[in-house]
């Protein structure tokens, strides 16, 4: 694995494809197992979740289905703060089991803001799987249910995560070369 560049910063390789897809797998069997029975419904939040969403969706081996919302908070390489929900929930969720898959968890308000707008449609439990988590920028109560991986809080991108809006088709994940040690 090589360097990458978008818009002039440079990333180094930081956690591989195959590595990726072992935890992904393992989330997927706890998922499998807890669910049992209870058809789940994976809710992905767009744009950054959705290669982890379909690898985590098919991981899941019971009755499930998938569901897509569409959220935006960052701009650049910080978070903006504001939450935008761009496009609403395609579903209805009243009643069921939703599993909200989310890329990464930073300071946790896109999460939250996320999570109380779901309640409002009842359903029976609201559990977070998220493939990255960085706990020491979290600003929120947020306890996410499944992690992929804690990590630092540094910048990446890849599988799913952007630099305004590049690097997503990335197949690993990497870290902003300047915070990469
Ligand atoms: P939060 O609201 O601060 O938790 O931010 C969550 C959203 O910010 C995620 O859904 C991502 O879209 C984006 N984000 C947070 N950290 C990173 C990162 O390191 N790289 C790319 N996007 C990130
Ligand atoms: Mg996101």
């Amino acid at each position: 694995m090589e360097e990458v560049t978008y818009n002039g910063l440079t990333f180094k390789p930081y956690i591989t494809r195959e590595r990726i897809q072992e935890r992904i797998r393992e989330i997927g069997r706890e998922i499998t197992k807890e669910y049992k029975g209870r058809k789940p419904l994976l809710l992905c939040v767009l744009n950054g979740a959705f290669p982890f969403a379909s690898e985590l969706f098919l991981n899941v081996d019971t009755d499930a289905e998938i569901a897509f919302i569409r959220l935006k908070s960052y701009e650049g390489t910080s978070s903006s703060g504001v939450v935008k929900e761009v496009m609403g929930l395609t579903d209805n969720v009243s009643g069921r089991p939703v599993i909200v898959v989310e890329d990464i968890v930073d300071t946790g308000k896109t999460i939250q803001r996320l999570v109380e707008r779901l309640r409002q449609e009842n359903p029976s439990e609201i559990r977070i799987a998220t493939l990255l988590f960085k706990p020491e920028s979290l600003r929120t109560d947020i306890n996410p249910d499944y992690v992929g991986f804690s990590i630092p809080p540094k910048f990446i991108i890849g599988f799913g995560l952007d630099l305004d809006g590049l690097a997503r088709n990335l197949k690993d994940i990497y870290v902003l070369k300047e915070q990469a040690d």
